[in-house]
């Protein structure tokens, strides 16, 4: 009998042991918070026009699809097979508290799982997929208002 209480003090342990050794890993910071201000407030030069998103057209499709899926669902391959979970950008809310210049700055410099796109692209197309990604949203919003 005087046993028990250690037994279930033991395995309380256990368990509270197990527990903290299974606790979901802290979420990851993604550079947004490091984005410096003047950064984050820099207004897009480039209008979102159908020349622009043309331009980001073959960017999208060769760099970020696989992950974000043809139209910015984020069900793309890659992503399947990391096991990512990303918020669609055909969702309007997604972005809508995104400042272009914060969408500029993740996309240039990588945000959490995502690979930085660094000089891959010039500038003007860094701000091409700006507007795509944008322009994402407002596809789909544009449909769902249609009768
Ligand atoms: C390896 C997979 C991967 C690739 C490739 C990738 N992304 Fe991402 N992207 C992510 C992940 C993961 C996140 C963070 C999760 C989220 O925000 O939904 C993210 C976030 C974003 C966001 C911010 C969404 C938000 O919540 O604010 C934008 C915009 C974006 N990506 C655009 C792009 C563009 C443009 C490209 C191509 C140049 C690209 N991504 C390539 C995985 C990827």
């Amino acid at each position: 009998m005087s046993r028990l209480p250690f037994a279930l003090a033991t395995a309380f342990l256990l368990v509270a042991t197990l527990a903290a050794q299974q606790a979901p890993p802290a979420p990851k910071s993604g550079p947004y918070a490091a984005i410096p201000a003047d950064a984050a407030k820099q207004p897009n030069p480039v209008k979102s026009s159908p020349e622009s998103l043309d331009r980001a057209q073959k960017s999208w499709t060769m760099d970020c699809s696989m992950c974000h899926g043809k139209d910015g669902d984020g069900k793309g391959s890659l992503a399947t097979d990391m096991k990512l979970k990303i918020a669609p950008l055909t969702d309007p809310n997604t972005l809508k508290d995104r400042t272009d210049g914060e969408l500029f700055y993740l996309i240039k410099n990588g945000y959490q799982d995502m690979p930085p796109e660094g000089e891959r692209v010039k500038l003007q197309e860094n701000w091409d997929l700006v507007n795509y990604v944008r322009s994402l949203a407002k596809t789909q919003s544009a449909s769902a208002q249609k009768p």
